[in-house]
């Protein structure tokens, strides 16, 4: 592509432009959301207050691209370093306000968004945002990172809502709030995938990968079966009634201190109500659909796995799962090449919870394997760490090598809250064993 008077560049301004607006709308519909009484509530203990994320946008915006990209000045001195980082604190303890000084007032948060904003498009409109003398803005990384970033809080900021009582949100007009709950799941299966080799990660030629992301790497993959549909609602039910939460053999040592210390007896999007079970939707409870893929953290679904005689997949087997084909080629999605659209999956804000396994034919993988992308990430066994001869990334260098510590998981795949532009193979993404507020499910596999 070429800017009038100008070489070749790699990105394409107006699409920067039209991305960071659509962003900025979401997010800001996603904060409509909510009864404004709930803006300084933390409705998870290890996160930061709701009133961070709307900080925390602008602020990782202006100090990715004006400060480390550009070289200019950031916005407000002090709100840039307020509303820097997010935590992902060992305990609840060390969560505790970081700051002296009271979260500032709604209205200085907006009017410092609405500056950033401002200086954001200004840069993105007439800057120049691919500088090989900048590591941050080579191949315009800086850029693709704060709005990739973006995207990503969205789903941060979907699954907080989640935990709110139902009174601190309001409804969408539009009725999409009414959960599609099914019937009876289909029948549990599983097919086998025989050996082979998985591609792992992203090509140098790839318009913007996260540092995680490369370099691109072959994995030989032995042959597995594998569930072709999420375990349910209806299937984890038989764990909890057969007692798999008080079965100490089931967990790892952090899984069952967890259990133990937290008195952890279902998974989180569950409450007991009378002689049986709610999910908990985003805005209103509804009977257990027994079709809909349960949620639940790593520990539970390996604890689920070891009592079935299974296990997780590691991140190849569900690469190969995804995309892998009898040929020996390999997709860029799990139903071939088309693009990520809604007929493909549960993803791209279609929903506000899940809906029952099985519901997309269309986003079938090659083996038959059903939602691999979307309604919910999915566990691997996979300890999260880079790929052999890992860079961290310029424009964000802690953002995964901060979580190399032996205790977060890869999860792929996509949830309901995941923008399409995260829907790519080499996308990776982590959390630790006990981490159950996400949107993330599991399969098993077996040898
Ligand atoms: C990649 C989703 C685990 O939410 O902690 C956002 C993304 N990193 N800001 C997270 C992220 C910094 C990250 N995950
Ligand atoms: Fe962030």
């Amino acid at each position: 592509m070429f800017a009038p008077g100008s070489t070749a560049v790699s990105y394409d301004r107006a699409s920067f432009i039209e991305w960071y607006r659509r962003n900025r709308r979401r997010s800001t519909a996603l904060f409509d959301l909510l009864d404004p009484g709930a803006y300084y509530e933390r409705p998870i203990a290890l996160r930061n207050p709701i009133v961070f994320y709307e900080g925390h946008l602008p602020a990782f915006s202006a100090n990715t691209l004006l400060r480390r990209g550009l070289g200019h000045a950031g916005v407000d001195d002090r709100l840039d370093v307020l509303f820097a980082r997010g935590i992902d604190p060992e305990d609840e303890s060390s969560a505790k306000p970081r700051v002296a000084a009271p979260w500032p007032a709604r209205e200085d948060v907006l009017a410092y968004a609405r500056a950033a904003d401002r200086r954001i498009l200004d840069a993105l409109g007439r800057e120049d945002l691919d500088r090989p003398d900048r590591p941050v803005l080579r191949r315009a990384e800086g850029v693709y990172a704060l709005l990739e970033h973006e995207a990503m809080h969205q789903e941060t900021l979907l699954y907080m809502w989640h935990q709110l009582a139902h009174d601190r949100k309001r409804r969408p007009a539009d009725g999409s709030d009414r959960p599609v709950a099914g019937g009876e799941p289909p029948a549990a299966r599983t097919v086998r995938v025989p050996a082979g080799r998985a591609r792992l990660g992203a090509e140098p030629d790839a318009a913007f990968g996260w540092d995680n992301e490369f370099p691109a790497w072959t994995a030989e993959v032995a042959a597995f079966d594998i569930d072709v549909y999420n375990v349910t609602n209806r299937d984890y039910l038989a764990f909890v009634e057969a007692g798999g939460y008080g079965n100490r053999s089931l967990w790892s040592d952090e899984g069952w201190q967890w259990v133990q210390q937290a008195r952890v007896a279902h998974p989180r999007f569950w409450a007991p109500r009378g002689d049986g079970w709610v999910w908990r939707g985003m805005f209103e409870d509804v009977p257990l659909p027994p079709a809909w893929p349960v949620y639940v953290s790593y520990a539970e679904a390996s604890a689920y796995a070891a009592w079935k005689g299974r296990r997780l997949p590691t991140e190849a087997e569900y690469h190969r799962a995804a995309y892998g084909d009898p040929s020996g080629a390999e997709r860029r999605q799990p139903w071939g090449d088309a693009p990520a659209d809604p007929s493909r999956g549960n993803f791209d804000f279609m929903h506000w919870d899940p809906v029952p396994v099985g519901s997309y034919p269309a986003g079938a993988s090659a083996w038959g394997v059903h939602d691999l992308v979307g309604n919910g990430w999915e566990w691997t066994a996979t300890v999260f760490d880079g790929f052999p001869g890992f860079e961290p990334m310029a424009s964000y260098p802690e953002y995964s090598a901060d979580f190399f510590d032996g205790r977060h998981y890869v999860m792929k795949g996509a949830s309901p809250a995941t923008a399409r532009e995260l829907v790519r193979r080499s996308l990776r993404n982590w959390f630790r064993a006990t981490y159950p507020y996400v949107y993330a499910g599991f399969r098993t596999v077996g040898d």
